[in-house]
This record gives C-alpha cells, structure tokens and sequence, in this order.
C-alpha cells in the first residue's frame, strides 16, 4: 500500500512529481503512479509541495502542515548579512525570563531546519531551572579541573623521573593551563561556563543518526538568527559540550536517552551589554576554480 495517493481527478499528469522523486514515482508514457512506502520514501514532503493542482496526499505527513508559499515576501540580502554581522556571543544576560511562548516557538522552528537523510532526530532540552544551570556550570568546572590535575600530575612524574614529556601531552598541558581560569572565576562568584544565563538549550541527537552533530549545529545556528529577531542575545557552549559527553556526573545530570550525544549548547537572554560595532573578522580563504 502506497503511502502517497493521487487524487486522479485533480492529477493532470504533469509529471513533476516523478520528475523530483524518480524513486517514489513513475510515469509510464505520461501516467503517473505512486509507490511510496518506508524503502523508498523519507518524508521529505516534496512532492505534495510541488504538485501544481493539489492532487497528492501523504498518509504519513499531517496534511493541514502543508501551508502555501508567500512570495510576496522579498528579504532584502543586504540586511539579512547586517543581521548575521550584528550577531555577537552574549555572556551577560539581564536578570529576566525569557517568556514561554517564545522558547517554544524557537523549539518548534527547528522541525523545519534540514537534517541528513530527512532523519529528523534532533531532540532539544531546555533547562530554565536556575539551580539545575549552576549545577551544570559547577560539574563541568569539576571536570576540567579533574582533567587539567591528571595532565598535571603525569608531567610532574615524567619531570621527576627526567624523561622527556610528549608532544602531545605537553599540548595538552598548554590547553589545560587556559582552563585553570575557570575554578578561579567560580571561586569569586562567576559563572564561567554558563554564564548564569536564563535559559540553556542543548540539542542532541542518536549518535547512530545520519548526520548527528550536523543536525544540531544547524538546528542551533537557526535558533541563533531567530532569537536575535525576539531581542534575545545567545552564546554557543562548547565547554559543557565537552563534559556533556564525557563526564558522567553531567552524563547522569542531564539524564538524555541512551544511546544521543549532545551535538550543540547554547545559552540564551536579554542581553546586558549593547555592541555598538560589527567586529573585524580574517578573510575567509577561499579558492575559486572557474
Ligand atoms: C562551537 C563553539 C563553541 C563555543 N564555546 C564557547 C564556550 O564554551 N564558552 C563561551 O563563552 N563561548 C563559546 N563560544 C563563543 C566563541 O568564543 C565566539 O563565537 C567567538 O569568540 C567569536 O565571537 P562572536 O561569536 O561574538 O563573533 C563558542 C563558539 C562556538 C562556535
């Protein structure tokens, strides 16, 4: 059984439908039939959204989802690049709650951003709760501090034992020394790592999905741009990224299925500090082969 009919009253056999999806569809000398099912079919929508007279149904899609296109709406490039000039990372958020309503509708945007495979596994926590965002911020300190003592400690046995210390863990005692910071932060009363932000927002997904971390970088940046339009200010966070998946008292915190990684974090509020100037950033290098 099919999950894609076609209305034959309202098909005029057109045959854009088999044109765009050749493995759903066939048109057998201008006859148009539909086999759609899990082997071949993943929901992308595409052809019901581009059938001219309305003739196709998915029983697998909620129909009333599908709404007409305005293209009567121009965006003007100019300003959409001012907007992605004028995005900055905010760390310092006014004591205020961001309403419901609008987290959700930044939540429910995300079903519209592409996924690999149309897979559509990105799933998203919120965390609003004030003690549960220190909680986090102090676990993932715990854990860089726990990291940088081991590299500490397995440089201090080499040195006394006079051998040389490896590239790589020297590296890696460089990188641990800029994370030393963060305890000293936390010891004066700052948030180094979420920077007590009103709300958090991980986004993860099953590591055995198509395209994991992808799916969620793209679900986060498109959080990013939209919540700029709410007046709200975001900052990715990469460090709890970090103990997110590897250290198991946030593991055990944050408490998501088995089997998901987290692929993206971002903190969100009402920014304190207004940017009065886009930033000077490296040209990016590219190389154009015409
Ligand atoms: C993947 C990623 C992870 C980041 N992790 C952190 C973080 O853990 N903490 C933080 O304060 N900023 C974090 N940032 C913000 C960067 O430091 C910031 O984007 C960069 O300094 C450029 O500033 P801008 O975003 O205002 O252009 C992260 C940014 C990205 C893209």
């Amino acid at each position: 059984m099919s999950w894609v009919s076609i209305d034959q009253d309202k098909c005029n056999n057109c045959g854009i439908c088999a044109l765009r999806c050749m493995r759903c569809f066939s048109n057998t000398d201008g006859e148009i039939t539909a086999h759609a099912d899990e082997d071949c079919c993943n929901l992308c929508g595409h052809c019901i959204a581009l059938c001219p007279t309305d003739a196709i149904t998915h029983s697998q899609m909620d129909m009333s989802n599908f709404t007409e296109v305005n293209d009567q709406i121009s965006y003007d490039t100019d300003e959409f690049i001012q907007l992605i000039r004028q995005r900055r990372s905010h760390r310092s958020f006014k004591d205020r709650e961001i309403p419901r309503n609008d987290l959700e509708k930044l939540v429910d945007m995300c079903r519209y951003t592409p996924t690999g495979s149309n897979l559509q596994t990105v799933q998203i926590k919120v965390i609003s709760n004030k003690e549960k965002i220190k909680k986090l911020s102090d676990l993932t300190i715990d854990y860089f501090m726990e990291m940088i003592n081991k590299i500490e400690s397995q440089v201090k046995q080499l040195s006394l034992e006079k051998k040389e210390i490896p590239k790589e863990l020297r590296e890696m005692h460089d990188f641990a020394n800029r994370y030393r910071m963060l305890g000293l932060a936390r010891d004066i009363g700052m948030d180094p790592i979420l920077h007590q932000a009103p709300a958090v927002m991980l986004f993860h997904s099953p590591s055995s999905s198509s395209t994991p971390k992808d799916d969620c970088v793209i679900a986060a940046q498109t959080v990013v741009l939209t919540a700029m339009t709410m007046g709200l200010g975001t900052c990715y966070i990469g460090l709890l990224n970090f103990s997110a998946n590897s250290y198991a008292p946030v593991k055990e915190e944050l408490n998501l299925p088995s089997g998901n990684k987290v692929g993206s974090i971002l903190v969100l509020g009402y920014p304190k500090l207004k940017f009065l100037l886009t930033v000077d950033r490296k040209p990016i290098q590219v190389e154009w082969e015409v």
